[in-house]
């Protein structure tokens, strides 16, 4: 996959060398390529930004620096399989693990971080009718950063995990929080089995497959119920079992015309 990320703070997006996301670049899974935005001004002062059109507070960053720029990175070839141009704004989409997933399926991510007041509107709007592009305005949260750098960051590590060949055991992205089972992931331990007066509970050291399996299921249904009624909420009863049905009982949570609603 080739991802391309355009920013006034190239060096912003320095972490991305480290870890898997790094081992990803060197083994040639994931073309990671960081430009600055600047590159693409054509004034001495290498301006990317102007005041607002009908006043207001902050600055707007210019059309036509981000059209370059964005022409530039866009292939000859994207008509036959279309580039996705994120960006990071705050007043965009949720950013999900679906989203991740989607993205994952790409070939080629162009991700334009803006700052300031954001970017000038039209930007998105022309892309938006360009055959060789889909646009995506998409958010982090309900909360507001400077800029779309760190948007960026989380995006690429989010995305770049999922490439086959990036996380070592596929295995672990299948039980974790967000997948398939619609869960928050159940809490984990490791040695020493008695820390500071705390023990891993027992069933954990029973060695009891099985027990393992229900207390993890269990426990996942537990944190989900309290931290995040929302995915309880969009959860299929069909595709819980009875003891599923009971804990969440017990929790509350009972199905009522198909649909799981708190009592
Ligand atoms: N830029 C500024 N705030 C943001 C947010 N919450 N998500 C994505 N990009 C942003």
């Amino acid at each position: 996959m080739r991802i391309d990320v355009l920013s006034i703070f190239p060096a912003y997006l320095a972490p991305l060398d480290l870890s898997l996301v790094g081992k990803a670049r060197t083994a040639g899974i994931l073309d990671l390529r960081v430009h600055d935005l600047r590159d693409w001004t054509t004034d001495r002062h290498r301006t990317v930004d102007d005041t607002p059109f009908g006043g207001g507070a902050g600055m707007v960053m210019r059309p036509d620096v981000w059209g370059a720029a964005i022409d530039d990175v866009l292939g000859a070839d994207e008509r036959e399989r279309p580039a996705r141009l994120l960006v990071p704004t705050p007043s965009g989409e949720p950013l999900t693990q679906r989203t991740a997933e989607a993205l994952a399926a790409e070939q080629h991510l162009v991700v334009a971080c803006g700052r300031y007041e954001g970017i000038d509107a039209r930007v998105a709007e022309h892309y938006g009718a360009d055959e060789r592009v889909r646009v995506s305005e998409f958010s982090l949260g309900d909360y507001v950063l400077n800029g779309g750098e760190v948007a960026a960051l989380v995006l690429v590590e989010a995305v770049a995990r999922l490439l086959p060949g990036v996380v070592g055991n596929p295995h672990s992205l299948v039980e974790e929080s967000h997948g398939e089972a619609g869960l928050l992931e159940y809490p984990v331990y490791t040695k020493p089995p008695s820390w500071r007066g705390h023990d891993v509970p027992d069933v954990l050291l029973s060695g009891h497959h099985g027990r393992v399996e229900r207390w993890r299921r269990d426990e996942a249904l537990r944190r989900t119920v309290l931290r995040r009624p929302d995915m309880i909420a969009a959860l299929d009863p069909d595709a819980l079992d009875r003891t599923d049905l009971a804990v969440l009982e017990e929790l509350g949570w009972v199905v009522v015309d198909g649909a799981l609603v708190a009592r």
